[in-house]
């Protein structure tokens, strides 16, 4: 279609990578124009994680239409906001002991960020923020001081001030426990970084490369922020609502953040939508100090509360999306068994894994291959060079089996290594719950 070529700004990305005009989406799957089938592992980066279409949100959401539900409400107390709020609080946090404030930001990630940096700003009343070597954290500028990547940053016209970059975990090397350097420069008052409002961080840096921090490497960093009295936050939008296995990204590690930002899979539909939750000794905001028209989409609410109400009303879920997780652990490490020659390893955790390759050249060709055979897959990383699995948690074991198998297909064309193909095994767990 020439249209986009014509009065489309240049600024898109995941156009260029998958050119095509899609017109329908079901599941784990994308349809274009022509009628032909995509199997999705990009799911909107990670905003699909219940899939395209969700037929149990979108009868929710066609009654709340249906019925003249409210649309727009600006920050007004509606039926829907308090319904997700209770669903959230009795099925979300009360079960996992947490008691968190709700703040409805803007819709995106980023505006979530800006929230979360402000409140922590405001609260102690210092300016720093430390935040993390490949961290990305959405690019208004407050929420970009605290991303990494040059490309982003590039962009901001402006001085990116505010932060202090530190080591991520593995940064410097597997043996090297990066959180001892943050308590080593914050225990020093001439070590030139100012004393910090908070730590911002990921628990599994997507857009960075999906790079996975031990959860001992978390326990570490929360005790370093408590020594100095410094408030962590957790940026979940990309790895919370179960991506690693947990509704939280940061549950199995046993911490317990003063601040959590939550987008993208939140309203559960792809519908925009974000909250920062936290501690309500921290709530100091004053009336609308923190404003925005867009805070708080109904429609999400609706979709949001039947994503809670059908998958987290217990642990079943978290479960399915485990046994998967730990079958793309097997496949990817199979893979680079048989094909990586130091070319490739495997990183991340649950279904938030990737597979690493030495330049984004190798895995740009992967992902092009893999779209030739119906697979949208993206890449991530500083160079591009993570090739990385982001598919809908619901996807069934069959197609989340065609869709490695279809990657794995375009390594071995790439490697053009034809003999060493492993032998077919059944890399599933043999409880093979309801998709
Ligand atoms: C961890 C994290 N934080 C923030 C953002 C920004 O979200 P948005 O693009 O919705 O502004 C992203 C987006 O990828 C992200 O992965």
């Amino acid at each position: 279609m020439k249209i986009f070529d014509e009065i489309e700004s240049e600024v898109q990305s995941y156009a260029r990578s998958f050119p095509r005009v899609f017109n329908k989406a079901v599941g784990e799957f994308l349809y274009d124009q022509e009628g032909n089938e995509y199997l999705d592992f990009l799911a909107g980066a990670g905003t699909l994680n219940y899939g395209h279409n969700n037929p149990l949100f979108k009868e929710k959401l066609l009654e709340y239409i249906h019925n003249d539900g409210i649309t727009h409400g600006l920050d007004l107390h509606t039926q829907a906001k308090g319904e997700f709020l209770e669903a959230f609080n009795e099925k979300i946090l009360k079960p996992r002991g947490m008691e968190y404030v709700v703040q409805f930001t803007g819709p995106t990630g980023t505006n979530a960020v800006e929230a979360a940096l402000k409140l922590a700003r405001n609260v102690t009343g210092r300016e720093n923020v430390i935040s993390f070597t490949n961290g990305f954290h959405g690019v208004s500028l407050g929420a970009l001081s605290a991303t990494g990547n040059s490309h982003h940053r590039g962009a901001a016209g402006v001085s990116l001030s505010g932060t202090s970059r530190m080591p991520f975990d593995g940064y410097l090397g597997e043996d090297i426990d990066t959180t001892a350097y943050l308590d080593k420069v914050l225990s020093d008052s001439s070590s030139g970084i100012d004393k910090p409002a908070a730590v911002i961080v990921e628990t599994v840096q997507g857009e960075g490369g999906i790079n996975a921090a031990s959860f001992e490497w978390l326990r570490n960093l929360e005790k370093v922020c408590r020594k100095h009295e410094v408030l962590l936050i957790v940026d979940d939008i990309q790895a919370g609502c179960g991506r690693t296995g947990t509704y939280f990204s940061f549950e199995q590690a046993g911490i317990n953040p003063d601040i959590v930002t939550l987008s993208k899979s939140l309203g559960g539909y792809g519908l925009p939508f974000a909250v920062v939750l936290f501690k309500p000794e921290l709530d100091l905001w004053k009336p609308g100090e923190h404003n925005g028209t867009f805070r708080g989409n109904n429609f999400a609410f609706v979709t949001a509360k039947a994503a809670i109400d059908h998958y987290w009303s217990d642990d079943k879920f978290a479960q399915e999306i485990q046994r998967k997780g730990a079958y793309v652990s097997k496949r990817l490490d199979a893979i680079i068994d048989a094909y990586g020659e130091g070319n490739f390893t495997t990183r991340g955790r649950g279904m938030f894994q990737g597979i690493n390759c030495v330049n984004g050249e190798l895995a740009a060709k992967i992902t092009r291959k893999a779209f030739q055979q119906g697979l949208i897959i993206e890449t991530s990383g500083a160079d591009d060079h993570v090739v990385k699995f982001l598919c809908p948690l619901i996807i069934s074991d069959e197609n989340l089996k065609k869709g490695i198998d279809i990657v794995e297909q375009a390594i071995k064309e790439v490697c053009a290594k034809e003999d060493s193909i492993p032998e077919e095994k059944d890399y599933f767990e043999p409880t093979r719950l309801a998709s």
